[in-house]
């Protein structure tokens, strides 16, 4: 353990949906490189990811970001200690250029290949600072909100035998229909706004009053595979996003939305505060009412959750967790209740490899290795 802790050099690579990533960590907290290459003008003329689309630009991208990755944290290939890989979830094309290539690349280095969970690496992106400064949360368990395009869960976490830093989970509540950042996306697309709809909907909400549109949240039918005690702490946002459409239409605003599509896509260089003064007064309303009614019920589930569990601690993270409101009124609630929370620095929220090398730092030390016939596994589950 002494050994790794002081070099413990990982090569992180991700690939799960349309960022093609790559980063150094050492010792599972401090991060020497951390390259992206984000496919988001490609996908924005769709208004979501293609699948095809990423996989092509995938390939395109893997080999120059892994070594700007190497460069930039001036690390040899042959000084590494392990490569690390999402296996998944995620698109199965998209996973599988990042799994080749950090499998060829292990092997041609004759070192381990370490296999990630995506939804871990997410908690991870959390731990990674903690790690640094060396106090790592030892109070358990923890409550773990990953929220993001692709997923909305809440995790009980708990930590394995002997205080060892491989964590066990519980998945106690997750989404039934949309992720929370798929309904920002999908009624940010509907407003004319930009893609992704998430940092749009975040910047614009504070022209807004979050008080003007009232959205509710309706109970959600347990799931049939589950009991009605199982599926207390689940989400659901597909019934938002239409109550949104509905909103649209019968307040007349489509057109306005569409000359503000049109705006975006003839000046793309237009930015939030122009785009708000553009805006009319309605429409900003609308924005921060979603907003506003979205983070309440995060906040409301993940607390009920916290109380239930009575755990130690709440860890956000995803690329929803990159959103203002969202972090205040989290702060100001685990204030209130006097629980620790903590999120990622905004550039680690959404997706990125230095999380990937964080999580796979505790399997490195556990000698947990992939084997030659790890594959993509596009529906990964985490605990
Ligand atoms: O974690 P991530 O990069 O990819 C997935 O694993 O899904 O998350 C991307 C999602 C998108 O839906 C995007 O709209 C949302 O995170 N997002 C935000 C913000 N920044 C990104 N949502 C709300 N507020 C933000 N500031
Ligand atoms: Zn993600």
């Amino acid at each position: 353990m002494a050994l790794y802790a002081q070099t413990g050099l990982v090569l992180g690579i991700e690939s799960s949906c349309d960022e093609t990533a790559a980063a150094v960590v050492r010792g599972g907290g401090e991060m020497l490189s951390n390259v992206i290459a984000s496919q988001v003008a490609l996908h924005a003329a769709y208004g979501g990811v293609v699948p095809e689309l990423a996989s092509r630009e995938h390939l395109r991208n893997i080999v120059p970001v892994v070594q700007a990755a190497m460069n930039q944290a001036g690390v040899r290939l042959s000084e590494l200690d392990a490569v690390a890989v999402t296996e998944g979830p995620g698109l199965a094309g998209a996973l599988l250029v990042g799994i080749v290539y950090a499998k060829t690349l292990a092997f041609g280095l004759g070192k381990p290949l370490v296999a990630v969970n995506h939804l871990e690496g997410h908690i991870h992106a959390v731990l990674m600072e903690a790690r640094r400064k060396g106090d790592m949360p030892a109070e358990f368990p923890l409550l773990a909100l990953v929220v993001s395009g692709g997923h909305t869960h809440l995790y009980l976490a708990e930590a394995g035998t002997g205080g060892a830093e491989i964590w066990r989970y519980r998945n106690v509540g997750r989404t039934v229909d949309d992720a929370a950042g798929e309904a920002y996306d999908k009624v940010a697309k509907l407003l004319g706004l930009g893609y992704p709809g998430g940092p749009w909907i975040d910047e614009l909400a504070r022209y807004g009053d979050a008080g003007a549109v009232k959205f509710q949240f309706n109970p959600i039918k347990p799931r049939p595979d589950a009991s009605a005690e199982s599926t207390r702490f689940d989400f659901s946002f597909s019934g938002i996003k239409t109550a949104v459409l509905r909103y649209v239409q019968t307040h007349g605003m489509g057109d306005a939305n569409e000359r503000r599509r049109a705006l975006l896509a003839q000046s793309p260089e237009l930015k939030s505060p122009q785009v708000a003064t553009l805006t009319d007064e309605r429409t900003l309303n609308l924005i921060a009412s979603f907003q506003g009614a979205v983070v309440g019920n995060l906040l409301r589930q993940t607390f009920a959750a916290a109380e239930a569990f009575g755990v130690r601690g709440v860890l956000v993270s995803g690329g929803v967790a990159a959103n203002r409101e969202l972090r205040a009124r989290f702060t100001a609630e685990a204030a209130r209740r006097g629980l620790p929370v903590a999120f990622p620095g905004p550039a680690l929220s959404t997706d990125n490899a230095a999380m990937i090398a964080a999580a796979a730092w505790p399997k490195l030390l556990a000698g947990e290795f992939a084997d030659d016939a790890m594959v993509a596994a596009p529906q990964l589950r985490l605990g």
